[in-house]
């Protein structure tokens, strides 16, 4: 399955046809989601696809169907679900289907492990776009040194836009960081700025799989250089 293709195409819709998609491609994506490598191995993860019933939230999408994703508390738990997820929301566009994460759907049966949800469906309109037409902040703003999966990790979604990461290359190392804090009212209300960077990790590791470059991700605080002021340090891809 070519992942890496749709990170230059795919675009979040909130207009999905209602119908919902056949058994056996929720079957297939199950099988395909079972078989990710997570990001870190100790951070437990699970989801449930439900229906339009089943879910609640403000101005939510109608949409066929909704993937809820539950953790237990570990310290990366949200960027670890971001990472693993988006692998979801990959397949999903690769087999010309349609999605938006969406921070503010909820499951309506309360769940302390629950972090957030995608909905997904067939698309009512096309939901492609050429790479230009991604509103997304230059390279420079993001990077310090070069490392060619960047330019994928730059298109990945992030919750209103926001974009909190920035990725410091030596050597063969990529140092990952997260904003922290921000001065807009929403800055300081958003609370997946570390899941928005596990979904551009995701986009890095695809683009690395697809220039056959191996991902491993580990966090060693240590030796990691300083990143620009309001950033703080998540992990380093090797
Ligand atoms: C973690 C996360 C949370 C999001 N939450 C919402 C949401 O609550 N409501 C919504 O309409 N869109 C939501 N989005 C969609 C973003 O607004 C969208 O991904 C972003 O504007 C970039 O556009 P694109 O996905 O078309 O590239 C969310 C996206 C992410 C990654």
């Amino acid at each position: 399955m070519d992942l890496y293709s749709p990170i230059f195409t795919r675009a979040s819709t909130r207009k999905f046809d209602s119908s919902p998609l056949p058994a056996d491609t929720l079957s297939q994506l199950e099988d395909f989601i079972s078989g990710l490598k997570p990001l870190l191995s100790d951070v437990k993860l699970k989801h449930k696809i439900v229906s339009g019933s089943e879910v609640k939230g403000m101005a939510l999408p109608k949409a066929p169907h909704y993937l809820l994703i539950f953790g237990k508390k570990h310290p990366l738990r949200d960027t670890a679900a971001g990472f693993l997820y988006q692998h979801a929301e990959l397949w999903l566009y690769a087999q010309g289907f349609a999605t938006r994460w969406l921070a503010g759907v909820k499951p309506k049966e309360a769940d302390p492990d629950y972090i957030i949800g995608i909905a997904f469906g067939k698309p009512a309109v096309p939901t492609v776009r050429r790479p230009e037409e991604f509103k997304r902040k230059p390279l420079e703003e993001i990077e310090r040194g070069v490392d060619s999966r960047l330019e994928a990790a730059r298109l990945a979604p992030s919750g209103k836009n926001g974009q909190p990461w920035y990725f410091i290359v030596d050597g063969s190392r990529v140092y990952t960081y997260c904003r922290t804090g921000s001065g807009s009212l929403f800055g300081k209300m958003y609370g997946f700025t570390d899941l928005d960077v596990g979904i551009a990790l995701c986009h890095l590791a695809v683009a690395g799989e697809h220039e056959g470059k191996e991902f491993r991700f580990a966090v060693m605080k240590e030796g990691a250089p300083v990143p620009p002021s309001g950033y703080t340090y998540v992990g380093t891809v090797e």
